[in-house]
């Protein structure tokens, strides 16, 4: 690309509303890939234009500013817009030396007495090289009030020497693994090139957890997954986090190796969302470490929401498997630590997941083991938006988890709705993702009665 070109070449985001504000994100970036300097960016701070405006064309401005991107940041821009309208749609966008980025849509979270309608989607696992993230584009179309996005934001792989049928459809920017600061960086950049990636960011606010493929595969706590050392782990999840940062329109910037994700976001009387994070400070058997699972307690023992939204990672219920086995890696690992959660359950406890890259959903109870047991509310577990799923028997897996209500083997998303009086998930889902254009559809949806999911006939 051209020196002269626009640095607006990775979109426009924005996220972590409030009800009176919302951080705004872009990056400069005139040649995205570049490998010697980071976006082809000249290694000095540059001074970026904002403005939030009510109307599309701009006509009704509220807010502006300047921003510094900084070469240490990768000359990303992250505003923290306040002293907003609750509840209120607003549009973004950004100029730099005569270049304007495209416009976001952004809307801020109800006000805390808000009985309205919470419209939001939730997505997960989307592996660049398995396809096209059409299923972001239906997304996008929906305009929903915020997007909730579970992790596997991007795969650190590099390309297989062999790759499987269908498992290799878009090149990467390298075929190397990520491992350093400058390739996490190049490899945000070819995922945010992506024009429907691009529409789904500017089509509402996102909140955002990283899961394990941010980093590196299977990884816990302090520990690389795979084997090797702790201390050369922590490095690599520094620059990891570092990276997602910087191509994400977080609230928080990571300290170190430390990237604080677990938080509380309100949506009025509706819905509390919950973010938790299931890996980062895993210890022994304990899933969460003691000082967020002694946040989410009292959240979910305070909350007066009408809907507990837990969104996080990995697989919540169990989920027994014909072989004996059941995944380490989810909440099945770490058994004690969901009873003592599951023993707290609040009224209106809806568990949002991701990570497996099939759609389940599930009625958390009491005993897995007796159908008859207390009903403590339900778990949407959302695909893959393209990451290809595993092998899964999944008729031998209903059967032996009667608790399991829900199986399906498409890519896609989940678009949800919270009033005071209702939940739903409608599974949104696409028939082809090797290329581009694949129509969308509703393969189920679900209603939560008295804590227990209800299927709804189409
Ligand atoms: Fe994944």
């Amino acid at each position: 690309m051209a020196k002269s070109g626009t640095p607006f070449t990775l979109g426009v985001a924005s996220g972590e509303p409030l009800p009176d504000g919302v951080v705004l994100w872009t990056r400069l970036a005139p040649d995205p890939l570049n490998a010697k300097r980071p976006g082809g960016m000249p290694d000095r701070t540059v001074s970026v234009r904002w403005q939030l405006a009510e109307d599309r064309g701009f006509a009704r401005v509220v807010q502006s500013g300047t921003a510094a991107a900084r070469p240490d940041w990768a000359h990303s821009v992250h505003v923290r817009v306040a002293g907003l309208r609750p509840g209120t749609e607003y549009f973004y966008r950004f100029s730099v030396d005569g270049h304007v980025s495209p416009v976001g849509r952004t809307k801020t979270a109800p006000a805390p007495d808000s009985a309205d309608t919470v419209r939001f989607c939730f997505a997960s696992c989307q592996r660049y090289e398995h396809g096209h993230f059409t299923a972001l584009r239906h997304l996008a179309d929906e305009l929903p009030d915020v997007v909730l996005h579970l992790g596997d934001y991007i795969y650190e792989y590099g390309k297989p020497k062999q790759p499987r049928p269908g498992r290799y459809v878009r090149p990467l920017e390298s075929e190397a693994e990520c491992t350093t600061l400058a390739a996490y960086r190049r490899r945000y950049a070819r995922y945010h090139m992506d024009p429907d990636l691009q529409a789904a960011h500017a089509a509402a606010p996102w909140i955002t957890l990283p899961d394990d493929h941010e980093v590196r595969d299977n990884w816990a706590g302090t520990l690389p997954g795979n084997g090797g050392s702790p201390s050369a782990f922590l490095n690599r999840r520094a620059a990891a986090f570092r990276a997602y940062y910087e191509h994400l329109p977080l609230r928080v910037r990571p300290t170190g190796p430390d990237l604080r994700n677990f938080r509380l976001r309100p949506y009025g009387r509706a819905v509390d969302f919950m973010i938790v994070d299931a890996r980062q400070h895993r210890s022994g058997p304990d899933m969460l470490g003691r000082e967020q699972e002694e946040w989410l307690i009292s959240k979910m023992k305070t909350s007066t929401a009408r809907w507990k939204v837990l969104a996080q990672a990995v697989f919540f219920a169990r989920r027994r498997f014909p072989n004996g086995a059941s995944s380490a890696d989810a909440w099945d690992g770490f058994p004690d630590s969901r009873a003592r959660v599951l023993a707290e359950a609040p009224d209106g406890l809806v568990v949002l997941s991701g990570d497996v890259h099939n759609n389940w959903a599930c009625d958390l109870r009491a005993d897995w083991a007796d159908p008859e047991s207390a009903a403590l509310g339900v778990e949407f577990v959302g695909t893959s938006v393209t990451s290809m799923p595993p092998d899964t028997d999944a008729k031998a897996i209903l059967e032996l988890n009667p608790h399991i209500g829900f199986f399906d083997g498409h890519r896609g998303y989940v678009s949800c709705t919270a009033s005071m009086d209702d939940f739903s998930a409608d599974y949104r889902v696409v028939d082809y993702v090797d290329r581009r254009g694949a129509p969308v559809s509703t393969v189920a949806a679900f209603r939560v009665e008295k804590n227990r999911l209800r299927r709804i006939d189409l």
